[in-house]
């Protein structure tokens, strides 16, 4: 006869013997030069003054970076410009598809050097650089491919143009996704691009500019700077420049907007959210509570349209939150190259000084603050996958973006409420409905003023179908026949 055992119930579900062995995905064939530079009309330049980007999950060098300057930038605008007058515009769709074709295969050939170098550059777990990012980026390429030679058919009765050289910024939670978002529709419709990857995640792109070259994509297609903000802005602000994509803070954002306002510069605009994850009493719970983990721990948080507020209706809140706060104790967190890890490191120091106020604010304005027992790796940036339960809409956490793994919980009593709740923040851009009833989804799904809803799912990303926000999240749509439109001029 055993001994009795001690453990508690919680201890035996959630304690020391359900930890898992270590999992490394290896980096050793990883072959990162000392020094990257920009990528300018087909050849690889290096300019005087330089970065650091590291690896978030343990602080170490990965490589320097070169900073392009208004004149580095004026001379990838330069390339693209000719490449767009002489090459790139004058192709057959039919030809330019070739390219992308070859470009979205060598991405799936190169996919496991991609996802390991995406991992230690930004800090995002192995498994979703892996599964997630390198794929969609892929099928980016492959999907606006078959647009390329289709584009008189996307827009019945109108004519179609593409519009010249494309400005393009982007953030550092998706690094090479995002690249792909941007550069793949641009090309399938004709414009050449100059693109600034951010500063902390600018190794997927350099290895992306690897791919184009062996690609033999005719020099000064797209051209790759890299830097800071000014970079970003020298890019924005050059006279040459007929479309600006942006994809960032909304702060930045604003910036953008008056400074392209009173230019013909076309622009889009992809920027912050405040994502409601609304559960209603007839859900699937057990389904709902992994909808709620995904929306806000998927890559540590730092996804602009993550579920960050979780609406529950009040008769079945605390059944919620016991199983959330028991599912949130089985997430492991930790090394990002681990194939088990869930939750790795944050981007940068930067953003975890900025997600620690917040929480602070949390804390300070009242609200009740869960984490689960988890020790965090000495080095590194990381934090722990927080539950902010008691908040009110007026409350900091429940307006600002937090851009981390922090949840904000609101209670509803009626679906007018859950609505009215979820419509109250200045964003506009994702929200998850989470209810057994087709109609009771569509019927609330009509009435949220975000840019995609998702039922009893979320964060599910496809190349088809657009994606975009309205009011304080920007406006314009990447993705399907509609991200086609902002690289053409319709007639
Ligand atoms: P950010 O908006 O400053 O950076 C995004 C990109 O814009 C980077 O490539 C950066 O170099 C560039 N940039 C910065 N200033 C610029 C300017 N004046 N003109 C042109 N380009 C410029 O975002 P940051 O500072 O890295 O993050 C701050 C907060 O922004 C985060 O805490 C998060 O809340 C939000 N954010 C939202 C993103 C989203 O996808 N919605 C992505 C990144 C950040
Ligand atoms: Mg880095």
């Amino acid at each position: 006869m055993g001994k009795k055992s001690t453990k508690s119930v919680r201890d035996l579900l959630f304690g020391d013997l359900w930890e898992y062995a270590p999992a490394p995905q290896s980096s050793g064939f990883v072959d990162l030069k000392d020094h990257y530079g920009h990528f300018i009309n087909g050849e690889f330049v290096t300019t005087e003054e330089t970065f650091e980007t590291i690896n978030p999950a343990t602080e170490e060098v990965l490589a320097t970076v070169s900073i392009a300057d208004d004149a580095t930038v004026d001379r990838a605008v330069k390339a693209a410009r000719k490449a767009y007058d002489n090459v790139w515009s004058k192709m057959p769709g039919k030809e330019r598809a070739k390219y992308l074709y070859r470009i979205a295969r060598m991405i799936q050939e190169k996919s496991r050097n991609l996802a390991v170098v995406e991992t230690m550059d930004g800090g995002k777990p192995i498994r979703e650089s892996r599964d997630v990012d390198v794929p969609l980026a892929a099928a980016h390429f492959f999907y606006y491919a078959g647009w390329a030679d289709k584009l008189e058919y996307a827009f019945p009765g109108a004519t179609v143009k593409s519009l010249g050289v494309a400005g393009q910024v982007i953030p550092w939670n998706f690094p090479l996704l995002m690249a792909a978002w941007k550069i793949a529709p641009a090309l399938a419709a004709g414009n050449t691009v100059v693109i600034k990857p951010a500063e902390t995640t600018p190794l997927t792109a350099m290895l992306l500019a690897e791919i184009f070259q062996e690609a033999g994509l005719p020099p000064g297609v797209v051209n790759i700077v890299n830097g800071f903000g000014e970079t970003g802005a020298a890019i924005v602000n050059h006279d040459d420049v007929n479309k600006v994509a942006f994809t960032g803070s909304t702060q930045v954002g604003k910036i953008i907007q008056r400074a392209v306002a009173g230019t013909d510069k076309k622009l889009t605009l992809e920027l912050g959210g405040k994502g409601a994850n609304i559960i209603f009493d007839d859900a699937s719970i057990d389904q709902a509570v992994e909808g709620i983990v995904n929306g806000i721990f998927f890559n540590q948080g730092h996804v602009c349209c993550a579920g960050s507020r979780l609406l529950v209706q009040e008769n079945i809140a605390e059944e919620v939150l016991t199983k959330l706060k028991h599912r949130i104790s089985t997430l492991i967190i930790g090394d990002p190259l681990d194939k088990n890890t869930d939750v790795g490191a944050i981007n940068s120091r930067d953003q975890l000084d900025n997600i620690k106020r917040l929480v602070d604010i949390g804390e300070a304005e009242g609200a009740e603050k869960f984490q689960p027992r988890c020790t965090l790796p000495d080095k590194g940036f990381f934090f722990a996958p927080t539950v902010f339960t008691d908040v009110t809409p007026s409350h900091t956490i429940a307006q600002d973006e937090i851009f981390g793994p922090v949840l904000s919980v609101l209670t509803f009593r009626t679906p007018d409420e859950a609505i009215e709740k979820a419509n109250n923040t200045p964003y506009g851009l994702a929200c998850g409905i989470w209810s057994d009833k087709g109609s009771k989804l569509f019927r609330v799904a009509s009435q949220l003023k975000c840019g995609i809803v998702w039922g009893n799912t979320y964060n599910r990303f496809d190349p088809t179908s657009p994606f975009g926000g309205y009011r304080e999240s920007g406006f314009g749509r990447e993705g399907g026949v509609q991200g086609l439109l902002a690289y053409l001029e319709v007639r």
